[in-house]
């Protein structure tokens, strides 16, 4: 691992898990950009269900297992990750901090975690692949403007990302109760730069009587089965597809050369009541059957979430709020921090049941 930044040991003491950082995020974000980054949609019941279903599973610890060599490498689409951790795509992250993606691509590098970034950055995606020295996925929106979607594949080509991240759960924003409540609208200076330039939708109807989306343009553009096959053709890059939790779609992807599936349910952002991620992921395991690799995203808060994850089928997780929140606190080291937490609660959990390494984590060692 690379040396920590030096400002890492600034941090106090009392922050001792991912959780603590929260009131300190807090205190540094207006009550808009609070209700945007920790809300969710409508009454926030699968934003909270993603962690109570994490909470609600039990780990076996086993005695006096043979650990030395142990380590929580893995390879994932021929890319070398040193933990089984990876920072989700965020977008607006200048909302939390004024060095936005910089200070979080500068943190994933530090720590060799791989870094998933949003079409909705608020910096220019060669910018942030310039400062990276780890992986780096790009997040894709299919845009109803196919031909600067495809622009946009090709620019994340050209600056190095090393996969694409194509989000399919978001077609159209979910209703995020909190956010409207709060009146949340981006501030001067943070806006999705990547997608300057391109050709924008009317505005959908807004008279009483009208349909909100259906007849409208938004839901005609929206992206279909038949968008991923010819982004598949576009890119010689892996392929995720981010937004997976039905075993059908999980086959269908699989079935039109996809490599690689995220189960995610947005951060509990799009459909409000759907089930936690975790609640889901066995029956997609079943389903994928080891074909191509599953990730999960989605109240990940423990290095003992990370590990119920791998236990039912994952490969590796992604975390949101938890990087944004250490992001929010204290910059660059504040991400560092968020990613060693976790993993060294990882560590710990694979030496209490027994895992020297994260392909010994299996089923047998969850009770649900
Ligand atoms: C403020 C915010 C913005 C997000 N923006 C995006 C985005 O631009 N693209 C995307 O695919 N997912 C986006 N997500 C979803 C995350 O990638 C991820 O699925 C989710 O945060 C995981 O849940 P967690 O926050 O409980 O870890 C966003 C999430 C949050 C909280």
């Amino acid at each position: 691992m690379h040396s920590p930044l030096p400002t890492l040991q600034q941090i106090p003491a009392s922050i001792a898990a991912v959780a603590d950082y929260e009131p300190f995020a807090r205190e540094r974000m207006s009550e808009q950009a609070w209700a945007y980054m920790a809300g969710g949609a409508a009454d926030e019941l699968t934003l909270r269900e993603n962690c109570a279903a994490f909470q609600r599973l039990r780990l076996r610890s086993r005695a006096l297992p043979d650990l030395s060599g142990g380590h929580t490498r893995l390879e994932l689409f021929g890319q070398r990750l040193e933990q089984p951790i990876l920072l989700a795509p965020v977008a607006y992250q200048k909302l939390v901090h004024p060095d936005g993606e910089l200070a979080t691509v500068l943190a994933a590098s530090a720590v060799r975690a791989g870094m998933v970034v949003s079409t909705q950055a608020s910096l220019a995606l060669e910018e942030i692949a310039r400062q990276a020295q780890t992986p780096l996925w790009f997040q894709l929106y299919v845009q109803p403007d196919r031909e600067f979607t495809r622009e946009l594949v090709r620019r994340a080509e050209a600056a190095g990302y090393q996969a694409l991240v194509v989000t399919v759960d978001a077609p159209v924003n979910g209703l995020r109760n909190r956010e409207q409540r709060a009146g949340f609208a981006l501030p001067a200076g943070v806006e999705a730069v990547n997608l300057r330039g391109m050709r924008t939708l009317p505005p959908t109807a807004t008279r009483i009587g009208d349909s909100v989306l259906f007849g409208g343009p938004l839901l005609a553009a929206a992206p279909a089965w038949r968008d991923l096959a010819w982004l598949r053709s576009l890119t010689r890059l892996p392929v995720l597809v981010k937004g997976v939790m039905h075993p059908e779609d999980a086959r269908r992807a699989v079935a039109e050369g996809i490599d690689g599936i995220i189960v995610s349910n947005h951060g509990g952002r799009t459909l409000d009541t759907q089930p936690a991620t975790i609640e889901v992921l066995a029956e997609i395991a079943r389903a994928v059957d080891g074909r191509v690799p599953l990730l999960l995203d989605g109240g990940i808060r423990r290095g003992t979430d990370v590990f119920k994850a791998l236990a039912l089928g994952a490969s590796a997780v992604l975390v949101g709020r938890p990087y944004v929140f250490g992001l929010a606190a204290a910059g660059a080291p504040g991400v560092c921090h968020v990613v060693q937490l976790l993993r060294a609660e990882l560590e710990v959990a694979m030496a209490l049941t027994g895992c020297r390494t994260l392909a010994d984590i299996g089923p047998g060692l969850v009770d649900r």
